[in-house]
């Protein structure tokens, strides 16, 4: 039985190799780390955890290998049903991520078991899910096309966060969309719009997504949200920034946990920024995001 469920949210499960740098480390230089941890991570574990720490009933479907065990204990332990992992023979997806002593990241990531996904796996899992359930999706496992595809036909609503953003987003079934959330250089490369201003960017997102609610993340310079014919801006939070990993995956789960739950724009966008700036100034991916309680103790 699967009607229980708020989200289905078939995404990434990394492990993360966390390494602490003086700064990222340059061509032909070799670096010695002042500092090295192991986290549970991949966008969309991370989006997960946010969610359900953000109080929706999610599940999550995904591909790890037997190395990535710790992986479903995270999502358990955050509350996240698991009854639709898979399980690949082979390695589950890392990232390496330096942070630098500002705080800020560099990633790579090896996709391993993410990009292992059949395309009888979507049937299968889309197969109990109801219509009107929220399928959340970022762009870290293969056959995401056939993923929205198959969920507007059952009618399922969709959101997608099409990061890391290569140029195969461009051929997205994006006017499927019900939520759409983006960074200044993935909007850029969705909209072929070399610009920075973030009403031009809003634009051309919505005439690509003229159905969805399209939220721009900026970082320290705040976010917006365009939704039926309305922009909306929210400034960040000041925060002492300890590692930015994790920030836009906790501002997705707190952003749609709102909407999903009937907040307003204004309000969801505002918890959203509240619980994200409270992941920058810990360290680590899913680790670092904060409880609702947490989120709403804050003035
Ligand atoms: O968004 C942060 C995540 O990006 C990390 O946890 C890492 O695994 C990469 O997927």
């Amino acid at each position: 039985m699967s009607n229980d469920i708020e989200v289905l949210n078939f995404g990434s499960l990394n492990i993360d190799h966390v390494y602490h740098v003086s700064h990222f480390v340059r061509p032909q230089e070799t670096l010695a780390v002042g500092g090295y941890r192991k986290f549970a991570g991949g966008k969309g574990l991370n989006q997960s955890v946010a969610l359900a720490r953000a109080g929706l009933r999610v599940a999550h479907a995904g591909k790890c290998g037997t190395d990535g065990a710790f992986l479903a204990d995270t999502l358990r332990e955050a509350g996240v049903d698991v009854r639709f992992l898979l399980r690949s023979g082979g390695p589950t997806g890392h990232a390496c991520i330096q942070v630098d002593s500002s705080g800020q990241n560099a990633i790579l990531v090896a996709p391993g078991a993410n990009q292992e996904i059949t395309g009888r796996e979507v049937d299968e899992t889309l197969a109990g899910i109801p219509a009107g359930t929220l399928l959340l999706l970022q762009n870290e496992i293969n056959d995401i096309p056939l993923l929205m595809r198959n969920a507007a036909r059952k009618g399922l609503r969709i959101a997608l966060n099409p990061a890391p953003c290569g140029p195969e987003v461009a051929d997205y079934p994006l006017e499927l969309c019900d939520f759409l959330f983006v960074n200044e250089v993935e909007a850029a490369q969705l909209t072929g719009l070399a610009v920075s201003d973030p009403g031009l960017l809003l634009d051309g997102l919505v005439r690509r997504c003229p159905r969805s609610e399209v939220i721009l993340t900026l970082g320290a310079d705040g976010a917006w949200c365009a939704s039926e014919g309305r922009r909306f801006y929210r400034e960040a939070f000041p925060v002492r920034v300890v590692d930015t990993t994790c920030a836009g995956d906790t501002f997705i789960g707190y952003f749609l946990a709102a909407r999903l739950h009937g907040a307003s724009v204004e309000t969801a966008m505002r918890t959203a920024s509240r619980a994200g700036a409270m992941t920058v100034s810990r360290a680590g991916a899913a680790v670092s995001i904060p409880a609702l309680a947490e989120v709403m103790a804050e003035p």
